[in-house]
């Protein structure tokens, strides 16, 4: 169901880009973002933010109108550090159009990037619809985290046109998008996606295929061998993520990050890590199991290794953590 109209193309006569790259970024008028999510709402607002026609498509209309609010609400935080007038906001926010038919959100699309769940049964069947549903010169990007690439591409017909896009939470802030090559990734198509993420004011690195590519290969360890300082009683929650973040300079300590991150994703990562390699200094931790199997996930559950009340930004340690760690 189509909710707004979209207006104009992407425009690019102001960008400092040069021909051959303008001459790229022009055949891109239209992004289909699939997901509505925390990651596919971030997409679809720098999208917007760029001025391309963006139609956010997710089989849950609700779920498409609480993105718009945050969209909206995160523009907002730009408005008011004036990085953003309240004009092109609303320009921004009118180029968005939300569906839930996918072969309407689709059929015009130059590019999509998909956003589900990281779910790998789940991410084969929406690029088998994509490659039947788009036109033939469509994109198929995915935001996986670390699903094969190769893989993915290898349900369709069109696997020189699959590739990965990965953008980092929360979106609008963080500068990097990790672009990954399948086996079979055109050449051009690379190029393409490494043009449009710098035009979207993003740091592209490009990466190849392996499993977790090069952000969660590392990252991921490093919060499993966290978890892990935790399972076994080395440091408490607070002392873990104060040395990392005071001792490192890390913006958020790695329990902190995990819960951000979201356990689940977390404990899908390492486990695609640990199949993936067939190495056991890839074993997701026990205590990381069995918060994701309690459904202790994090900010999205409210409850991780800290405990999250809506409203409130103060970081407030799990009862279930709490006074354990160095006494041990
Ligand atoms: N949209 C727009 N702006 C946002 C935002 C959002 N969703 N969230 C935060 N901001 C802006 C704020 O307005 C603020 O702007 P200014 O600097 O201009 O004031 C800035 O970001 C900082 O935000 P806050 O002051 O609210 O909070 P903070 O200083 O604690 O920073 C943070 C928050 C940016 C999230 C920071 O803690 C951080 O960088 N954390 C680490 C994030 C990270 O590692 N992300 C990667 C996760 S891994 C991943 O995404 C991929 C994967 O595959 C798992």
């Amino acid at each position: 169901m189509i909710q707004q109209q979209t207006v104009d193309a992407v425009k690019l006569g102001d960008a400092a880009i040069d021909e051959n790259t303008k001459a790229m970024l022009e055949k891109l008028k239209i992004v289909t973002v699939i997901g509505s999510g925390t990651m596919g709402n971030g997409i679809c607002h720098v999208f917007a933010q760029s001025g391309f026609n963006v139609h956010m498509m997710d089989i849950n209309q609700a779920a498409m109108d609480k993105a718009l609010v945050t969209i909206g609400k995160n523009m907002d935080r730009q408005v008011a550090k004036n990085t953003l007038t309240e004009e092109a906001k609303q320009q921004a926010l009118s180029r968005i159009s939300t569906y839930t038919d996918m072969a309407q959100a689709v059929k015009d699309a130059d590019i999509v990037v998909e956003a589900a769940t990281e779910n790998i049964d789940l991410k084969i069947k929406i690029f088998q619809q994509l490659d039947q549903l788009c036109p033939e010169h469509c994109i198929l990007a995915t935001n996986t985290s670390s699903i094969s690439i190769t893989r993915i591409g290898s349900y369709t017909k069109r696997p020189g046109k699959v590739i990965g896009m990965h953008f980092m939470n929360p979106v609008p802030v963080m500068k990097l998008v990790e672009i990954i090559n399948g086996y079979a990734t055109d050449a051009d198509v690379t190029n393409t996606v490494h043009a449009l993420s710098t035009y979207l004011g993003k740091v592209p690195c490009i990466v190849n295929d392996y499993p977790g590519f090069i952000s969660n290969r590392i990252l991921m360890p490093l919060i499993n061998e966290a978890i892990l300082s935790l399972q076994e009683g080395v440091a408490g929650v607070e002392e873990i993520d104060t040395i990392m973040k005071l001792g490192m300079a890390h913006p958020m300590g790695p329990l902190q990050l995990a819960d951000f991150i979201g356990l689940d994703t977390c404990y899908s990562i390492m486990n695609v890590l640990h199949m993936g390699f067939g190495n056991q200094k890839y074993a997701p931790a026990t205590l990381l199991a069995n918060m994701v199997q309690a459904g202790f996930l994090g900010v999205k559950s409210g409850e991780g290794f800290y405990k999250y009340t809506p409203g409130s930004k103060e970081l407030v340690v799990s009862d279930r953590f709490k006074n354990k760690g160095w006494k041990i």
